[in-house]
């Protein structure tokens, strides 16, 4: 197994306009008209399904179940929580939701980092707890997921049959990761786990169900799906490709965690940008999160974790990591390893706040972009040395995932997503800089806000690469910096003429 000692995650940024990250108040109307929603919703579909906060055992597990604790209860009370057991059931709750015109949220896996993206206040919560299967269907070589179950324990269930679907890296992450394209560690080869999608059921916002596949009437829904987030419908039933990934005792992958100290940290910004300008093998895969603690007192800790793996033999990782190898590391135990190993080689804790953003930056040309890796961070040093302290801070994070020029091809030849940019420009690093606060922080303090606007606002980015929904700020136009932008919002205006959702949801700007 692989030491467990790290923190790590995944994520990416953007320009970003100006916008507010304030919650919603509440609208006393909203209250009123999700009241009455809720109270058909417990006609049709019974009160073991429908919760309110007084009324079922299961409603303060539904509103407490996001890893981040700026969306649990304390700070969003859903005037009841739906639990469907079918599509069905999904179908009859977006009927009630439309026709009364209450604001609504979704939640699968909880990750989000987006405050109010995965529940609501004064309105209907929709959560998958009790929808999380998962099957594998030999003859095609598909897998099935609905939206509630959790990677590692999809890849798990699967790893009898040796097959695994293009998921997350972390174990706990959700379903949600796939409408922001999703980026796994099978994606070198395989491209955004969303390119994976053979076909979805999605439930429109007025309750209609529609099987989108790459070549049916929905083919243009199928493809917005491939990161446009939340915005296009409910998935209730994810069928995707399954990927022979090997059982646990095929060890098909050599490497590991590398700890880096500070002292190496613009020798391994250099090689990040060498890895996403010259690297062209597929199966060579790679994330870094830099890490900053604080300790009781106000001082710091940096530690650089990257996670280096090959699918192949030793020596065959030890030739395309060798600029990696040579950087001093404090510690690192390369082994074999199984895809599950994979997933569980890092941890996260939850039960904290965290806020997300994202930037994104090429590798071309290579002396260039050297110079924004260390600009990137350089400007996260300003944020954790003037504005983060002690008293509001458990842990930042600089995290940077590559999305090599074979994603991209990948993507292009499955059916192609509405993210990336064309095919010969270069492979790109989706960057995240996220703030953890202590689990006593309810809200963001405002000086810190500041600070992390400051970083969104300078942190460079090149331009006409993607920056990365599901590692973005909730006020960044991640979607406008899509490829595909107009295509989404063509595709949007077709399937939600009355912009339903945009007025009853938190989700992606800019549709
Ligand atoms: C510890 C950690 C590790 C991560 N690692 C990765 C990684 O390796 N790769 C990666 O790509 N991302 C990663 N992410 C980001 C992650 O993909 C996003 O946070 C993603 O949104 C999580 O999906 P979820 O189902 O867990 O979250 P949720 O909060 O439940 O959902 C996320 C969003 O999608 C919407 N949604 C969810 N399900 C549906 C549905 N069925 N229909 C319509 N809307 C829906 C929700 O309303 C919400 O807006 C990580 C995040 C964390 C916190
Ligand atoms: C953000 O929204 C809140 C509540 O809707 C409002 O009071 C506040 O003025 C807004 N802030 C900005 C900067 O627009
Ligand atoms: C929904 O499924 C759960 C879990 O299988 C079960 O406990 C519950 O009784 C079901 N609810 C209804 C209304 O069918
Ligand atoms: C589904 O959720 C239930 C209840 O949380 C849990 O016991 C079960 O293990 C989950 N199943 C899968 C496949 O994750
Ligand atoms: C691993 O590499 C082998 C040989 O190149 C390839 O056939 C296989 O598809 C790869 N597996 C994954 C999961 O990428
Ligand atoms: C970490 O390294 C960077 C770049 O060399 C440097 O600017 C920064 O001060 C260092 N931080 C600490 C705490 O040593
Ligand atoms: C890989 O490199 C390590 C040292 O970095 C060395 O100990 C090991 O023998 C090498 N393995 C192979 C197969 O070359
Ligand atoms: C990039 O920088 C390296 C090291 O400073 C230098 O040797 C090389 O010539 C530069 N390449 C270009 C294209 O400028
Ligand atoms: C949170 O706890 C820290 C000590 O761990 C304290 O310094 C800080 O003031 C607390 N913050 C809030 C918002 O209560
Ligand atoms: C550090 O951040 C502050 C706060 O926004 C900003 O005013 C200052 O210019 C930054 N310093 C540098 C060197 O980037
Ligand atoms: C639901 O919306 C879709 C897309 O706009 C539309 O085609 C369908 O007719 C609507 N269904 C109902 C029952 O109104
Ligand atoms: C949030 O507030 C805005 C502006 O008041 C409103 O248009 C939107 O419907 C609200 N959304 C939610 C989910 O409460």
């Amino acid at each position: 197994m692989v030491p467990v000692s790290a923190l790590l995650l995944l994520a990416t940024a953007l320009c970003c306009s100006a916008a507010n990250t304030s919650s919603n108040a509440t609208s006393p109307a909203a209250a009123v008209t999700a009241a009455d929603a809720c109270s058909q919703l417990q006609s049709s579909l019974g009160t073991s399904m429908v919760q309110t906060q007084s009324s079922g055992p299961e409603y303060s597990i539904g509103a407490n179940f996001a890893w981040s604790t700026f969306n649990d209860e304390e700070n969003f009370q859903p005037t009841c929580i739906v639990f469907p057991n079918s599509t069905q059931d999904v179908q009859t709750a977006m009927k009630v939701i439309f026709q009364n015109g209450a604001d609504y949220a979704v939640q699968a896996g909880g990750h989000s980092g987006m405050t109010g993206w995965n529940t609501v206040e004064n309105g209907v919560l929709i959560s998958f707890i009790n929808m999380n299967s998962t099957s594998y269907d030999a003859e095609c070589n598909t897998i099935t997921l609905e939206p509630g179950i959790h990677w590692g324990d999809a890849s798990s269930i699967l790893q009898q049959y040796g097959v695994s679907p293009v998921g997350g890296r972390i174990a706990t992450v959700g379903t949600g990761l796939l409408l922001g394209g999703g980026i796994s560690y099978l994606s070198p080869a395989q491209g955004y786990a969303a390119d994976n999608y053979v076909s979805l059921d999605v439930v429109l916002v007025n309750g209609t169900l529609v099987t989108a596949t790459v070549d049916n009437e929905y083919s243009d829904l199928f493809k917005a799906l491939k990161g446009g987030g939340n915005r296009f419908g409910i998935v209730t039933k994810y069928v995707v490709r399954a990927v022979d990934t090997g059982t646990e005792d095929e060890k098909r992958w050599f490497g590991g965690l590398f700890v880096y100290p500070n002292s190496s940290s613009e020798a391994l910004l250099a090689a990040l940008a060498h890895f996403i300008h010259d690297t062209i093998d597929p199966n060579a895969v790679l994330a870094t999160t830099i890490r900053t603690t604080w300790e009781g007192d106000s001082s710091t800790e940096i530690e650089l974790d990257a996670i280096l793996v090959y699918n192949g033999t030793e020596a065959a990782f030890n030739q395309s990591f060798a600029e990696f190898l040579s950087i001093p590391f404090t510690s690192a135990a390369p082994q074999p390893l199984s895809y599950l190993d994979l997933l569980e080689a890092v941890t996260f804790p939850d039960g904290l706040g965290t806020l997300f953003a994202a930037s994104a930056l090429s590798g071309v040309p290579v002396n260039a972009s050297i110079e924004q890796y260390l600009e990137t961070y350089r400007l996260y040093n300003n944020f954790t040395e003037n504005f983060a302290s002690s008293t509001d801070i458990a842990f930042t994070l600089l995290d940077f995932s590559p999305v090599p020029q074979t994603q991209i091809q990948a993507g292009y030849e499955k059916g192609t997503n509405p993210i990336v940019p064309p095919l010969g420009s270069g492979g790109y690093h989706e960057i995240l800089f996220q703030v953890t606060y202590l689990a006593n922080v309810t809200q963001p303090p405002d000086n810190v806000e500041q600070g992390r606007q400051f970083w969104i606002d300078s942190a460079p980015s090149t331009p006409g690469l993607p920056f990365f929904l599901n590692e973005a700020d909730a006020n960044q136009q991640v979607l406008a910096t899509y490829s595909g932008y107009d295509f989404l919002k063509e595709v949007y205006a077709k399937y939600d003429p009355t912009r339903f959702n945009v007025e009853h949801t938190q989700g992606p700007l800019g549709l």
